[in-house]
């Protein structure tokens, strides 16, 4: 897809159909995220890690529902992005740059998809048992993921028409 178009395209995607997202889908969405902007070119900071199994869905599930809603969104595959450098901010900023490259990948082939942020915090600041789910080498700490499935059709949103920032610029 044209780059401009696909921007127009990209959105929140927050209901799916129950159709399983294909492993060669997973892969590209993960070469590209793989090859995201990494500050220093730290890649061995980083880790993904997909969750695609129902028992390992589940748990994470069982978590982010605590608060009332299942802040999966339903998604029926979750790529959380983990860093083994907490003590410097820039991993924030490199899970970020992983985790918007996967969400345009994820878009380009049609799937929908979502950016978790909150339901992640909280699980790390309550160390909950549910993290086991990920597996997780040695030393790494989750800090972002990104949902994904097939968009339930009645809930797709329409591509913006038009580009127009919804960020305020100041030039000088
Ligand atoms: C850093 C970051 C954290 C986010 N966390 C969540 C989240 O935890 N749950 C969620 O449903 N959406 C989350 N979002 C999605 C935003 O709410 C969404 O991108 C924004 O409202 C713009 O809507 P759009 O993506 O449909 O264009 C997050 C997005 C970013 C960039």
């Amino acid at each position: 897809m044209d780059f401009l178009d696909l921007v127009k395209t990209r959105y929140s995607c927050r209901s799916y159909t129950d159709q399983p997202v294909a492993d060669h889908l997973i892969d590209e969405i993960l070469a590209v995220g793989g090859n995201a902007p990494v500050g220093r070119g730290a890649y061995d900071s980083l880790n993904f890690t997909v969750v695609k199994s129902e028992s390992a869905l589940n748990r994470i599930r069982e978590y982010s529902a605590k608060t009332g809603n299942d802040r999966t969104l339903g998604a029926k595959v979750i790529i959380f992005v983990s860093t083994n450098n907490m003590k410097n901010p820039i991993s924030y900023e490199n899970v970020a740059c992983a985790v918007d490259h996967m969400a345009l990948a994820a878009s380009n082939l049609g799937l929908g998809n979502c950016y978790f942020y909150g339901f992640i915090r909280d699980m790390v600041q309550e160390n909950a048992p549910q993290l086991d789910a990920l597996n997780l080498p040695e030393g790494y700490v989750p800090l972002a993921a990104l949902g994904i499935g097939h968009p339930d059709p009645s809930h797709v949103k329409s591509p913006k028409t038009e580009l127009i920032s919804k960020v305020k610029i100041n030039r000088v």
